[in-house]
């Protein structure tokens, strides 16, 4: 193991190199002018895939984006961990917002600035480089690994929990692992054991054939945008509570025990708010934040659009508006349950006056593990080791659709060890990666094999 890790401080150099490569793909899963860009993304993984010494290298086809499958099987009687992630990314915009600019991935201060840095190209990148430490240096991994990298992650896994599920025979193995969560804080490594679910939906309304001079029909005919600011307005209240009839009947009640361990992590809610830029936090007051974020269901509003948004006025009622609404959810709500409940409640309040339309655009169900079994402690033994700290136990209240299509598809632990930090903006401008944090993570990641082989024996 000794070289393996020598080997790992001496390229610390050529890693942030081909990290740059790797964030310079612009491989944005949502767009359809990216959708080149995320083969070639695709391809360029498989390439550094085969380049480390794993086999059966392929790039598989979907009806979407494609999967990247490799695996290393040689470790006889040894552990197999299926290694997940995603090499796709959210888009760019506001492209102005940028310090510098998103595919050229650049340096400052101990961070690397890109698109996919943390969420999720850097991240899967740790992992491609212990890899190839164990392979250079022992020309062997201490267990066998499966890695699947998905590039449709960013907008909803569609494709992916069919196809593990469909290939379950070969995807089968004792321990799934993924680095696309944060930790705690600097300095504050952790594993999680709680990802929230989500029903996204859009809601369209229209109220006429085309937009209508707001003076000649202004108070004769419905105006969506005013139908549709009225239905939001319903459906949470001013405390942050959910309106819709039925929302809460499945959530799980919080343990007395998890609010404790909750309250015993070094929470700054200040610094959060520094950081955020808001003027004040809110949410259900019976809850902290943190219970806010990981443990409670919420709904918010990610866009609208209706009417005229340019510069200067223009007199219109105008005949469509359009929103997208997600919900977050927590065990053991349903989204598609959710989902329904949202419809019904969204078709009651609509006023007659105007068509509506309710889209489910996708889902992902809310996610949460024991954490007493050997995989888990194996990983909190290689995080002591990487960052030369125990971590924490946390919960995120971020989706990963895939987890659960895992843990019911294969039957098998799922340890979540990732080396994110909360003020990494994800799916915002200025994504960052912190280096010591990746670097650390290639060292945890290294001794994580190590440490699942030796749990075995
Ligand atoms: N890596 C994130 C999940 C995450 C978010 C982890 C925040 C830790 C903190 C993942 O890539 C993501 O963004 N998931 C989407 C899923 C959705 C598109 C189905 C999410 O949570 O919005
Ligand atoms: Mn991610
Ligand atoms: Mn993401």
């Amino acid at each position: 193991m000794n070289n393996v890790i020598d080997f790992i401080h001496a390229s610390r150099e050529r890693y942030v190199d081909e990290l740059k490569q790797f964030l310079a793909i612009p491989s944005v899963s949502a767009l359809p002018e990216h959708k080149g860009d995320v083969r070639r993304c695709a391809e360029w993984v498989a390439a550094e895939l085969a380049r480390i010494g794993l086999e059966n290298v392929r790039v598989i086809d979907t009806a979407g984006h494609p999967l990247v499958y490799a695996d290393w099987l040689h470790a006889e009687g040894a552990a197999t961990a299926l290694f997940y992630g995603h090499y796709d990314v959210q888009p760019v915009d506001p492209l102005d917002e940028w310090v510098s600019p998103p595919f050229e991935a650049t340096v400052r201060e101990g961070d690397i600035f890109a698109r996919g840095a943390s969420d999720d190209k850097g991240q899967v990148f740790v992992h491609l480089k212990a890899i190839e430490a164990h392979m250079k240096q022992a020309g062997r991994l201490p267990i066998n690994v499966k890695v699947i990298l998905e590039g449709e992650e960013e907008v909803g896994s569609e494709h992916l929990g069919p196809y593990v599920r469909e290939h379950a025979a070969e995807l089968l193995c004792d321990l799934v692992i993924i680095s696309d969560t944060e930790m705690f804080d600097r300095g504050v490594p952790s594993l999680c054991y709680g990802l929230r679910g989500l029903s996204y939906m859009q809601i369209d309304i229209r109220g006429t054939k085309g937009d209508l001079h707001s003076g000649s029909y202004g108070g004769a005919v419905a105006n969506p945008a005013n139908v549709l600011a009225h239905v939001i307005a319903q459906l949470k209240d001013r405390s942050g509570t959910v309106r819709i009839p039925g929302f809460y009947d499945d959530v799980r009640p919080l343990r007395e025990e998890e609010r404790a361990e909750f309250r015993r992590l070094p929470f700054d809610e200040a610094a959060m708010k520094k950081h955020l830029g808001a003027p004040r936090l809110m949410g259900e007051r019976s809850y902290s934040v943190l219970e806010r974020i990981w443990a409670r269901p919420t709904l918010d509003v990610n866009g609208l659009l209706s009417g005229w948004t340019g510069e200067g006025s223009k007199t219109i009622i105008p005949a469509t508006a359009m929103a997208k609404v997600s919900m977050r959810l927590v065990p053991n709500q349903h989204p598609e349950k959710i989902a329904e409940l949202f419809e019904a409640c969204v078709r009651k309040i609509t006023p007659k006056t105007v068509e509506l339309k309710v889209t489910r655009l996708h889902g992902a169900m809310p996610w949460m593990t024991d954490f007493d079994n050997i995989y888990v402690q194996a990983a909190g033994r290689a995080i002591e080791k990487g960052f030369g700290k125990r971590p924490v136990y946390t919960r995120e209240g971020g989706s990963i659709p895939v987890v659960s299509d895992f843990q019911a598809a294969l039957n098998v632990p799922v340890v979540l060890f990732g080396f994110g930090l909360p003020d990494d903006n994800l799916h915002a401008p200025n994504e960052k990666f912190n280096l010591d944090n990746f670097f650390n993570g290639v060292l945890a990641s290294a001794f994580l094999y190590q440490e699942i082989a030796a749990a075995r024996t």
